[in-house]
């Protein structure tokens, strides 16, 4: 200690405290840029849900059934002539539309489009037809529909 110098026992010199303040900012500076950097590399998966999904056994199915899939937005109806899977995605803008059991419908709930059983437009803005779907039989014997998988309007499955 120099002379002059009035230092007590325990006391933070400006020196000091400026070098503590200053390595404090330089540690909370690296590790933000550590944990940028790391928020970085670590991968970005977009985890998509399934597109398809198990029905179950046809014979399970009753004649006339119309199955809601709305985790899927799809429908699968069985009638007389076989098995036909839609999509329930309204064309007009896309919202979720519900079968109307009192008129044996599809409603959308959005604008008012109505579909038939087969998906075409009964009134409403709808545009186009429902899109019809992929359907499989399974190893196990069961109905397997794949959304991402577009038939060709009439296309009737027979299990
Ligand atoms: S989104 Fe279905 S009628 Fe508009």
């Amino acid at each position: 200690m120099k002379e002059g110098e009035d230092r007590r026992e325990g006391t933070v010199t400006r020196r000091g405290f400026c070098q503590a303040a200053g390595l404090s900012a330089c540690a909370l500076a690296t590790g933000g840029a550590a944990a940028v950097s790391a928020d970085f590399l670590r991968p970005r998966v977009l985890f998509e849900p399934a597109t398809t999904f198990t029905v179950g056994p046809p014979d399970a199915i009753g004649p006339g059934a119309v199955l809601d899939f709305p985790a899927y937005r799809a429908f699968v109806i069985r009638l007389p002539d076989g098995f036909r899977a839609l999509s329930s995605v309204c064309t007009h803008l896309g919202c979720i539309t519900r079968r109307d059991p009192d008129v044996n419908l599809i409603a959308c709930p959005c604008h008012g489009s109505r579909f038939t059983l087969d998906g075409d437009v009964q009134s409403g803005p709808a545009p186009g037809p429902l899109r019809w779907l992929q359907m499989a039989l399974s190893e196990k014997g069961e109905i397997i529909v794949d959304t991402a998988a577009e038939v060709p309007q009439g296309t009737v499955f027979k299990f």
